[in-house]
């Protein structure tokens, strides 16, 4: 069994939708047993709230539903429960890093556009503030990561 956090900064527009775009390629492949995904965020300020509206609009255009409640990480069950620690931006990766207060976690943690197999991003962008483009671009990234994360993690099943 592979465990996957996923994680961003409130844990309701992008974190939530790599966790739902994930556990549906993961269907599709029929590898429920195999790997399985959560998310959380690096703040609590959502916490318990479900995904933003607009998020789980344009993500179920594409078929994907945002179910999960915002959490905050905790770094004490987080880092010891989970294989793979996926940061969605560069902040949230230096944030991750940064509870990690010995390094014993650092090969667990990792950016989600590091699975990227055609798009070229060194993140994946907070839409929180910006316009419709935003998220779409956000889902955009997370079905191209993602299929490249199943390819990955196939390797470790
Ligand atoms: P997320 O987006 O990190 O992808 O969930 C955001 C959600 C909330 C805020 C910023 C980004 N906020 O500032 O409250």
């Amino acid at each position: 069994m592979v465990k996957i956090l996923f994680v961003c900064l409130g844990n309701i527009c992008r974190s939530p939708s790599a966790e739902a775009v994930m556990n549906a390629f993961v269907k599709t492949a029929g590898l429920e047993d195999g790997i399985k995904s959560d998310s959380a965020g690096t703040i609590g300020m959502h916490a318990g709230h479900a995904a933003d509206s607009r998020m789980k609009k344009y993500a179920s255009k594409r078929g994907f539903d945002l179910t999960s409640i915002s959490r905050q990480i905790k770094a004490e069950l987080d880092f010891e429960e989970f294989d793979m620690i996926i940061a969605m931006d560069h902040s949230n990766y230096l944030d991750i890093m940064a509870l990690d207060t010995d390094g014993s976690y650092k090969d667990k943690i990792c950016k989600m556009t590091d699975f990227c197999t055609a798009m070229e991003y060194g993140e994946v962008p907070d839409p929180y503030y910006g316009g419709d483009e935003g998220f779409e671009l956000v889902l955009d990234i997370l079905e191209d990561s993602c299929r490249g994360l199943l390819d990955a993690v196939k390797g470790r099943l």
